[in-house]
């Protein structure tokens, strides 16, 4: 079968403004988006640029717009767009660095203000911290995200405050939060507390719909933002 794409170019060294070229690939149903880049790079286009590694939904690095939904290309398969054109863009919300490959930077460095570590407050034991089944339990969905921004992206938010911390960030702040093992809870809680950290999430629930490791993003958000009001009081967004 023959699929044709749209996809979003932009090299900012020697195009003035982004476009958008045609291609037609030949595939099968079972193929995803990313055997598709990759057929477009290797026989057709060397110039395109993109992201991958893993190619199996791992490394997080291949987020991009397909059809006007953020996710990963290589766990979209082409059965799913049959009978449409794919438009692939670049993650909204981030700088374009060239084509579909865009920086980084700002989102991790938002993620890592977070202090996307464990920072335990006793001395280390001999062997190592223990958890318990239920303490991990608190933590069990956000230990699966990969960094890959679909949720930045997608997030509504965002256009209206740029300095949204966005919700990746607060995916890490909930993880080390509520981790039975981490010392700096009433830190961490106040680092949530922040007009441009949860108090920007308005509930569009895009996060949610698009992370492709099945995260309840803005229930995790709606949680700090119950426990920051259980223990600073119900006071809304700090300044
Ligand atoms: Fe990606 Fe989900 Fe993590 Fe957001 S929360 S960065 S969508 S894995
Ligand atoms: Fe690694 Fe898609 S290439 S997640």
């Amino acid at each position: 079968m023959e699929m044709h794409f749209k996809i979003f170019r932009f090299d900012p060294e020697t195009d003035r403004e982004p476009y958008y070229r045609d291609y037609v690939v030949a595939t099968e149903p079972r193929e995803r988006i990313l055997d598709c880049l990759n057929r477009i790079k290797w026989e057709q286009d060397g110039t395109l640029g993109y992201r991958m590694s893993c190619a199996h939904g791992v490394c997080g690095s291949d987020g991009m717009r397909i059809n006007g939904v953020c996710g990963l290309a290589c766990q979209k398969l082409v059965k799913d767009y049959q009978g449409s054109e794919i438009l692939l863009e670049p993650l909204p919300h981030f700088r374009i660095l060239k084509d579909l490959v865009v920086d980084m930077e700002e989102f991790l460095d938002r993620v890592k203000a977070m202090q996307p570590y464990l920072l335990a407050s006793t001395p280390p034991p001999e062997r190592e911290r223990l958890q318990g089944p239920e303490e991990r339990r608190k933590v069990e969905d956000v230990i699966r995200c990969i960094l890959c921004g679909s949720c930045t992206g997608a997030c509504p938010a965002m256009d209206e405050n740029p300095e949204y911390v966005g919700p990746a960030a607060l995916v890490w702040a909930y993880r080390y939060l509520f981790d039975s093992r981490d010392g700096q809870y009433t830190e961490r809680l106040k680092a949530a507390d922040h007009p441009n950290a949860v108090w920007s999430c308005k509930n569009y629930f895009e996060c949610t719909r698009v992370c492709p490791k099945g995260i309840p993003v803005t229930k995790s958000i709606n949680l700090m933002k119950r426990e920051i009001n259980k223990v600073f009081g119900e006071k809304g967004p700090s300044s």
